[in-house]
């Protein structure tokens, strides 16, 4: 894993002061490995020796994003019937393992408020610079009224959080192509945050806290979490959604 290192030159100075605080980054004056960095107003991740690797960042608010927002496949996509937006649409959802935030995206697009979790800090800083943008752009602000950031390990926010409709959790797996074909940026994304060798752990606290339903996404040739058998599985495009339930969605 990289050192949470960010490269303050260049940032406005509070804002990097906010961050370097907030989420426990290292300042930095020189590019080295996985850095964050300011890119036209927008806070990106970074290496310092792959060019080609190309700008991480969340947003909320164009491109791919805004697509989902606006045709997205509804309530009838895969991972809306799996966390029972289908059934019903205001559910209070934690999203345990947000990452880039894009599935937090769909559901909240959907009408879930959505509660996210990260605990590796330059993916929590991601997510907040995300939120923030989306929440000064008009069409979005309302969007993000509906997501909330809580930069904590899955393990403490399960056990601390008021309790929830729905718990989703989508931990890292391996990827089982040579990683001179896995996409670049999920080459990026298991440099910067590992492996999460925790996974297991999280499913028990997860059905702890959730009212209705435990959904965990998996590649689907993954072997079920924590080796727990779900009552419902739902198969998307590339993934598949293991659900365990706890009491129907009236
Ligand atoms: C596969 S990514 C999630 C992608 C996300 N669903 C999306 O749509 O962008 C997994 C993320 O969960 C985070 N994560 C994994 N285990 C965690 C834990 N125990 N507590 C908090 N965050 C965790 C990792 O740091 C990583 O950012």
């Amino acid at each position: 894993m990289s050192l949470p290192a960010i490269l303050i030159s260049d940032m406005p100075a509070d804002y990097a002061a906010l961050l370097v605080t907030q989420f426990g980054l290292a300042p930095i004056t020189a590019a080295s490995d996985w850095y964050l960095c300011w890119a036209t107003d927008q806070l990106v991740l970074r290496h310092a020796d792959l060019p080609k690797q190309g700008d991480i960042l969340v947003d909320f608010a164009s491109g791919a994003a805004s697509y989902r927002r606006q045709f997205g496949g509804g309530k009838d996509e895969a991972i809306a019937k799996a966390c029972g937006l289908n059934k019903k649409r205001d559910l209070q959802i934690v999203d345990a393992t947000a990452g880039l935030g894009r599935d937090a995206l769909v559901l909240a697009s959907l009408g879930a408020r959505v509660t996210l979790v990260e605990r590796n800090p330059m993916v929590a800083a991601l997510l907040h610079d995300g939120l923030r943008r989306a929440t000064e752009a008009p069409l979005t602000a309302e969007l993000a009224k509906r997501m909330q950031l809580c930069f904590s390990p899955a393990l403490v926010a399960l056990t601390e959080l008021p309790a929830a409709d729905v718990v989703y959790l989508d931990p890292m797996f391996p990827p089982r192509e040579k990683s001179a074909l896995v996409k670049k940026e999920m080459r990026a994304f298991h440099d910067v945050v590992g492996s999460d060798q925790d996974a297991d752990a999280l499913l028990a606290p997860a059905l702890a806290l959730a009212k209705y339903r435990v959904v965990v996404k998996r590649p689907g040739y993954a072997d079920v979490l924590a080796q727990q058998a779900p009552q419902l599985q739902v198969k998307g495009k590339n993934n598949r959604f293991d659900v365990y339930i706890n009491q129907a969605i009236k």
